[in-house]
């Protein structure tokens, strides 16, 4: 175990909201280290390749030496967890509704690896409405993300919704 109190912040942040950013911020206040990983939902079909939403993150947020941005593929978020030698998983909570979703997850993640604990924070209400599908939906249909994703978010992902309608 590391000595220094380590969490990895997985998610598909396809593309990341303020949501996202939100948790990240606070996180950054609670541990000595965070990871935020872009990580494969095999349940979704994404608009942005990994390099793509690791490049936006990066572009977020300033260089900071207790904030890692990295992804992986093909394996466990356990099994990359304890790669990094990091003792907790983060989530984000909006409603009620992600409740029974990440109650599914937290358990069969601590099913795979006990030593490990998922640690939620509620998501600030201004942003629980959100999601990286709305965002996607709004923007495709001409509306302003303004207040849900940083301005680069808005501009490459019309820039792509844009290439997707040339095709
Ligand atoms: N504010 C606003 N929106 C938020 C939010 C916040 N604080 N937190 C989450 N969301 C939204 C996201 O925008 C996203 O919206 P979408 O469904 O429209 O895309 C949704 O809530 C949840 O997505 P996100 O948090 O990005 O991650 P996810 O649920 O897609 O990620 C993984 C799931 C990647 C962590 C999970 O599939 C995983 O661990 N995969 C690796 C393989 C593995 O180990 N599988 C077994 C797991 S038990």
């Amino acid at each position: 175990m590391n000595d220094l109190l380590t969490a990895v912040y997985p998610g598909s942040f396809d593309p990341p909201t303020e949501g996202h950013i939100n948790i990240i911020e606070r996180g950054l206040k609670v541990f000595d280290k965070l990871i935020v990983v872009v990580a494969v939902n095999s349940a979704k079909k994404t608009i942005f390749t990994i390099e793509e939403r690791i490049d936006l993150l990066k572009k977020i947020f300033k260089k900071n030496s207790r904030l890692e941005i990295d992804s992986f593929e093909d394996t466990l978020l356990v099994n990359y967890v304890r790669s990094k030698r990091a003792q907790v998983i983060l989530r984000g909570l909006r409603t009620v509704k992600d409740y029974e979703y990440e109650f599914q997850m937290a358990l069969a993640n601590k099913q795979l690896a006990p030593e490990l604990e998922t640690v939620f924070m509620m998501t600030e209400s201004r942003y629980s409405h959100i999601s990286s599908s709305l965002i996607k939906e709004i923007l495709e249909l001409g509306g302003s993300g303004a207040g849900m994703v940083p301005q680069i978010v808005e501009k490459t992902v019309e820039k792509i919704l844009e290439e997707k309608r040339k095709k």
